[in-house]
């Protein structure tokens, strides 16, 4: 993909899953790849796997849903590499997804975290990228979502809210700072065949998640990255300010 080679990337959330495929496909594409994740070992294990095979990774520890942590993060990224291009913000808090249950029943202190990690921080990353992007004339960020954002489900009612926050944090960004350059989009994946979700999801989830698509297979990480890569890439140059599904085809708007 063009445009790509010798970018500054920050990839918020990357330690597994994912946010880690993502950055091994932006590195391949000639990026040099800021792996930020909550889990340093993670973010060490994915920035050490990219530069194993040639690519150009530093790994760096964070919180996502701190202001100050990811006022560091995005500082020790310009103390490195001199500024910044891009920015996909990934970092999602998975082990509160099982206990998201419905709105009479939730724990209040799921739900919190659930919009400090997924929405709140989100936009701290936000917050604190965009000034950097103007600096250099303007630059891509992509934020992960999910069809969650706009399926109606019984359950899950804090990731979905999150989820479609994100997709309005995108609009928005692309709204404010669009003609200044700044090109904003959020993924919607399926559900994608993560190792976690490959080793540990009931067969009869994926069976039923396979029957709702319109496609022969499920979900692959790559699936995912690949739209990553192509809207932070100049071939995306003209996509701006939206919400793009990658599900196989199981929700149809
Ligand atoms: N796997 C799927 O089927 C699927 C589908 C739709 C959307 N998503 C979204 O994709 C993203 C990645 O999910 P995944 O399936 O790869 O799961 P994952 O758990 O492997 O990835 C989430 C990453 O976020 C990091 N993280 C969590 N809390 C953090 C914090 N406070 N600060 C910094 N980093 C933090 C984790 O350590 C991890 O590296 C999430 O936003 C998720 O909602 C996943």
């Amino acid at each position: 993909m063009d445009g790509l080679k010798g970018k500054v990337v920050l990839i918020a959330g990357a330690a597994t899953g994912l946010g880690a495929d993502s950055a091994h496909r932006l590195a391949r594409e000639g990026a040099r790849v800021v792996v930020g994740d909550i889990d340093a070992e993670g973010a060490e294990r994915t920035a050490a796997s990219i530069r194993a095979t040639g690519g150009e990774a530093t790994a760096a520890q964070f919180d996502i849903s701190d202001d100050d942590s990811v006022r560091a993060l995005v500082a020790s990224t310009v103390d490195g590499y001199g500024g910044l291009d891009a920015v996909h913000i990934n970092a999602g808090d998975m082990s509160a997804v099982t206990k998201d249950s419905d709105v009479v029943s939730i724990d209040l202190d799921v739900w919190d975290r659930t919009v400090a990690v997924n929405l709140r921080g989100h936009m701290l990353v936000t917050r604190h990228t965009v000034p950097l992007l103007l600096e250099r004339g303007g630059g891509a960020i992509v934020y992960t979502s999910s069809i969650a954002s706009f399926t109606g489900d019984p359950q899950r009612p804090a990731y979905s809210a999150t989820k479609a926050g994100i997709n309005a944090l995108a609009r928005h960004v692309a709204s404010r700072w669009g003609r200044e350059g700044i090109r904003a989009n959020a993924v919607t994946p399926g559900l994608i065949l993560t190792d976690e979700i490959r080793e540990g999801a009931p067969p009869d989830l994926l069976a039923g998640m396979l029957a709702r698509t319109r496609s022969t297979r499920l979900g692959e990480a790559a699936d995912v990255s690949s739209m990553v890569a192509y809207l932070m890439s100049d071939d995306g140059s003209w996509i701006n300010g939206q919400v793009v599904n990658v599900d196989g085809g199981t929700v149809l708007r």
